[in-house]
């Protein structure tokens, strides 16, 4: 009996549309386009406006176009995993409020953490309840509203983040296709480098923790950034090595879009050509959960079956891994 593999069997991104460019970040704190430019790659981000509009409004605009591109109905999901550090409340989990909003009424969900890395440890937690044989019918959404925890004073983070995100639905297959293996780490002692201090239960919010600005995303970008090109790099060799994979081999490159300098050393260190990496930093920036999905979805009309892809990705925790899969399908 041939082995039941998880492949991803359809994706569907959404981004706000209200545009922060550089130009504009320009008028608000110390900065040039030319520098963020050719630190991070970046040239523009977005923001979801609107009050009340959480992480769950995106994540479930991704969800709707997927169902209907695979011509699915949300009550035929089993399960859905919301990756995002920005969930719309403290509890209960965006995952059921995104499946409230489209209808999922079969379905039941949890959200997960793990930062940037947070869609690699979705799919692969995905993953196992279709190769168990538990479930068929998994929605992996990874989805930010970073704009919600970013401090527009603090130019070594608000250049970098945006928001938006992405969804995809992993189903069984039997052609040996979908994820192959995947490699995830994690390094609490990390923890003091990228951080949101204030608003959980160690330091419940006060008018002392807001006045201190603790309930925004801090990080200290150099040490945050040397691990990242590290670690990174490394948990990408490592799948290439583990499974026997020349860069001849690899059709794609999916990394978290965090810094373009930090891609480049990954794709360098794989052997991977930047023809077969695959970027939207410039557009989007970091969407933290978003990002990975995202540029799936973009991609996704150069996509063949058949096709090896690794992603990766590194972010707070510290958090960090890489997935290697074979596409299942043609678009
Ligand atoms: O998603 C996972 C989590 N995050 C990351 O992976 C991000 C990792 N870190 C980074 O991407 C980079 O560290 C940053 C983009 C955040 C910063 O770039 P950098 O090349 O590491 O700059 P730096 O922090 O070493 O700062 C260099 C200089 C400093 O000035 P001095 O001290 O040399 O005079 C900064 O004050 O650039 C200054 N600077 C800026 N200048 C203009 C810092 N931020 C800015 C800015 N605009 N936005």
């Amino acid at each position: 009996m041939s082995k039941t593999t998880a492949a991803i069997t359809a994706v569907h991104g959404y981004v706000p549309d209200y545009v922060l460019d550089n130009k504009e970040l320009e008028t608000m704190i110390e900065t040039t386009d030319e520098w963020i430019t050719s630190r991070t790659g970046i040239k523009e981000r977005r923001i979801l406006k609107g009050e009340g509009n959480g992480s769950s409004v995106m994540g479930a605009e991704a969800v709707k176009g997927l169902c209907k591109k695979r011509g699915i109905s949300p009550e035929e999901i089993d399960l859905i995993i919301c990756c995002t550090v920005t969930a719309d409340h403290i509890f209960p989990a965006t995952a059921n409020i995104i499946s409230d909003k489209i209808g999922a009424t079969n379905a039941f969900g949890f959200d997960l953490n793990a930062a940037c890395s947070g869609f690699l440890y979705g799919v692969v937690t995905g993953s196992k309840f279709i190769e168990s044989g538990s479930h068929k019918k998994v929605i992996v959404v990874g989805v930010d509203k970073m704009s919600s925890i970013i401090d527009y004073e603090d130019r070594a983070t608000c250049i970098i983040f945006g928001d938006g995100g992405g969804a995809v639905l992993l189903e069984p297959n039997e052609e040996g296709l979908g994820i192959q293996d995947s490699i995830l780490k994690s390094d609490g002692s990390g923890a003091q480098f990228l951080n949101q201090k204030a608003g959980g239960s160690a330091y419940p919010p006060t008018h002392e923790t807001i006045d201190a600005k603790e309930h925004y995303a801090r990080q200290d970008g150099k040490t945050v950034f040397k691990f990242a090109v590290t670690n990174m790099a490394d948990v990408s060799a490592e799948i290439m090595e583990k499974n026997n994979l020349t860069s001849d081999d690899i059709a794609w490159l999916v990394p978290h879009q965090a810094n373009k300098r930090i891609i480049d050393a990954t794709a360098r260190r794989m052997g991977v050509s930047d023809e077969k990496v695959m970027l939207n930093i410039h557009k989007y920036g970091n969407t933290t959960s978003g990002t990975i999905p995202l540029c799936l979805w973009e991609y996704e009309s150069q996509l063949k079956k058949g096709d090896n892809i690794v992603l990766a990705a590194f972010g707070g925790g510290f958090t960090w891994g890489s997935i290697y899969l074979k596409w299942a399908y043609n678009s």
